[in-house]
Protein backbone atom coordinates (compact mmCIF):
# COMPACT_ATOMS: atom_id res chain seq x y z
CA UNK A 1 0.00 0.00 0.00
CA UNK A 2 0.94 3.53 -0.84
CA UNK A 3 -0.52 6.68 1.07
CA UNK A 4 0.13 10.54 0.40
CA UNK A 5 -0.11 12.56 3.93
CA UNK A 6 -0.14 16.06 3.71
CA UNK A 7 -0.11 19.37 6.73
CA UNK A 8 -0.12 22.29 7.42
CA UNK A 9 1.56 24.46 10.16
CA UNK A 10 -0.86 23.28 12.65
CA UNK A 11 -0.40 19.41 12.46
CA UNK A 12 3.25 18.97 12.00
CA UNK A 13 4.15 16.71 15.27
CA UNK A 14 0.70 14.66 14.52
CA UNK A 15 1.56 13.83 10.43
CA UNK A 16 5.00 12.63 11.91
CA UNK A 17 3.86 10.36 14.25
CA UNK A 18 0.80 9.52 12.07
CA UNK A 19 3.95 8.59 9.62
CA UNK A 20 6.50 6.82 11.34
CA UNK A 21 3.46 4.84 12.17
CA UNK A 22 2.11 3.86 8.84
CA UNK A 23 5.99 3.18 7.68
CA UNK A 24 6.19 0.70 10.95
CA UNK A 25 2.98 -0.82 9.25
CA UNK A 26 5.27 -1.21 5.85
CA UNK A 27 3.19 1.24 4.15
CA UNK A 28 4.97 3.55 1.62
CA UNK A 29 4.35 7.19 2.65
CA UNK A 30 4.76 10.28 0.36
CA UNK A 31 5.08 13.44 2.36
CA UNK A 32 3.72 16.48 0.25
CA UNK A 33 3.62 18.41 3.45
CA UNK A 34 5.04 20.95 5.61
CA UNK A 35 7.86 20.42 8.55
CA UNK A 36 8.57 23.91 9.07
CA UNK A 37 7.05 25.71 11.45
CA UNK A 38 6.58 28.83 9.71
CA UNK A 39 2.64 29.72 8.29
CA UNK A 40 1.47 27.26 5.32
CA UNK A 41 -1.61 27.55 4.03
CA UNK A 42 -3.78 24.80 4.29
CA UNK A 43 -5.38 24.90 1.05
CA UNK A 44 -1.56 24.22 -1.00
CA UNK A 45 -1.34 20.78 1.17
CA UNK A 46 -4.90 19.74 1.02
CA UNK A 47 -4.79 20.46 -2.66
CA UNK A 48 -1.36 18.47 -3.02
CA UNK A 49 -2.99 15.21 -1.33
CA UNK A 50 -5.93 15.55 -3.80
CA UNK A 51 -4.60 15.76 -6.76
CA UNK A 52 -2.03 12.78 -6.05
CA UNK A 53 -4.41 10.42 -4.80
CA UNK A 54 -6.88 11.19 -8.07
CA UNK A 55 -3.72 10.48 -10.34
CA UNK A 56 -4.00 7.03 -9.16
CA UNK A 57 0.22 7.19 -8.02
CA UNK A 58 -1.02 6.15 -4.83
CA UNK A 59 -3.97 4.36 -2.69
CA UNK A 60 -5.19 7.04 -0.79
CA UNK A 61 -4.71 9.89 1.09
CA UNK A 62 -4.34 11.30 4.77
CA UNK A 63 -4.26 15.21 5.47
CA UNK A 64 -4.37 16.71 8.88
CA UNK A 65 -4.20 20.42 9.77
CA UNK A 66 -5.91 22.59 12.40
CA UNK A 67 -9.20 20.93 11.99
CA UNK A 68 -9.25 19.07 9.51
CA UNK A 69 -12.21 20.99 7.86
CA UNK A 70 -10.06 22.83 5.53
CA UNK A 71 -8.03 20.20 4.42
CA UNK A 72 -11.52 18.42 3.14
CA UNK A 73 -12.50 21.61 1.91
CA UNK A 74 -9.60 21.50 -0.21
CA UNK A 75 -9.29 18.08 -1.10
CA UNK A 76 -12.90 18.12 -2.73
CA UNK A 77 -12.09 20.60 -5.29
CA UNK A 78 -10.15 17.95 -7.13
CA UNK A 79 -12.08 16.08 -9.74
CA UNK A 80 -12.96 12.36 -7.85
CA UNK A 81 -11.75 13.06 -4.67
CA UNK A 82 -14.02 12.34 -1.58
CA UNK A 83 -12.40 13.63 1.33
CA UNK A 84 -14.40 13.21 4.90
CA UNK A 85 -12.79 15.33 8.17
CA UNK A 86 -13.88 12.71 10.96
CA UNK A 87 -13.16 12.99 14.32
CA UNK A 88 -14.84 9.67 15.67
CA UNK A 89 -14.34 5.75 14.67
CA UNK A 90 -17.57 5.00 13.38
CA UNK A 91 -17.76 7.77 10.41
CA UNK A 92 -14.15 6.56 9.45
CA UNK A 93 -15.45 3.44 8.74
CA UNK A 94 -18.16 4.67 7.24
CA UNK A 95 -17.33 6.92 5.14
CA UNK A 96 -15.27 4.08 3.31
CA UNK A 97 -18.10 1.18 3.63
CA UNK A 98 -20.53 3.91 1.73
CA UNK A 99 -19.20 6.98 0.54
CA UNK A 100 -16.03 5.63 -0.45
CA UNK A 101 -13.91 8.08 0.51
CA UNK A 102 -10.25 8.24 -0.85
CA UNK A 103 -8.89 10.46 1.26
CA UNK A 104 -9.53 10.82 5.45
CA UNK A 105 -8.94 14.17 7.24
CA UNK A 106 -8.85 15.23 10.71
CA UNK A 107 -7.58 17.89 13.41
CA UNK A 108 -4.36 18.13 15.54
CA UNK A 109 -6.39 20.67 17.63
CA UNK A 110 -9.55 18.54 17.66
CA UNK A 111 -8.30 14.87 18.36
CA UNK A 112 -5.67 13.06 20.25
CA UNK A 113 -2.70 11.02 19.62
CA UNK A 114 -4.54 7.72 20.27
CA UNK A 115 -7.68 8.81 18.07
CA UNK A 116 -6.03 10.09 15.15
CA UNK A 117 -4.16 6.13 15.24
CA UNK A 118 -7.84 4.70 15.25
CA UNK A 119 -9.39 7.10 12.87
CA UNK A 120 -6.31 5.84 10.51
CA UNK A 121 -6.94 2.13 10.90
CA UNK A 122 -10.64 2.42 10.71
CA UNK A 123 -9.99 4.17 7.54
CA UNK A 124 -7.55 2.13 5.89
CA UNK A 125 -9.48 -1.62 7.30
CA UNK A 126 -12.77 -0.82 6.09
CA UNK A 127 -13.58 -1.92 2.24
CA UNK A 128 -16.50 0.17 0.30
CA UNK A 129 -19.64 -2.42 0.29
CA UNK A 130 -20.90 -1.16 -3.42
CA UNK A 131 -24.50 -2.24 -4.14
CA UNK A 132 -26.99 0.60 -3.37
CA UNK A 133 -23.78 3.05 -2.15
CA UNK A 134 -22.62 2.97 -5.63
CA UNK A 135 -25.63 4.17 -7.17
CA UNK A 136 -25.00 7.22 -4.53
CA UNK A 137 -21.23 7.36 -5.57
CA UNK A 138 -22.29 7.42 -9.08
CA UNK A 139 -24.65 10.06 -8.71
CA UNK A 140 -22.05 12.40 -6.67
CA UNK A 141 -19.23 11.77 -9.65
CA UNK A 142 -22.70 12.70 -12.00
CA UNK A 143 -23.14 16.10 -10.07
CA UNK A 144 -19.20 16.58 -10.38
CA UNK A 145 -19.18 16.55 -13.87
CA UNK A 146 -22.07 18.40 -14.55
CA UNK A 147 -20.41 21.45 -12.29
CA UNK A 148 -17.53 20.77 -14.40
CA UNK A 149 -19.18 21.28 -17.59
CA UNK A 150 -20.75 24.72 -16.62
C1 LIG B 1 -4.53 27.23 10.81
O1 LIG B 1 -4.53 28.18 11.83
C2 LIG B 1 -5.91 26.60 10.67
O2 LIG B 1 -6.81 27.51 10.16
C3 LIG B 1 -5.84 25.36 9.81
O3 LIG B 1 -4.92 24.48 10.34
C4 LIG B 1 -7.11 24.56 9.64
O4 LIG B 1 -7.70 24.28 10.87
C5 LIG B 1 -8.05 25.03 8.64
O5 LIG B 1 -9.10 24.42 8.38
Amino acid sequence: MKLVIGNDHAAIEMKNEIKEYLEGKGIEVIDVGTNSPESFDYPISGYRVGKMVASGEVDGGIAICGTGVGMAIAANKVKGIRACCCSDTFSARMTRAHNDANILTFGERVVGQGLAMELVNAFLTTEFEGGRHQRRVDIITKLEQEENNQ
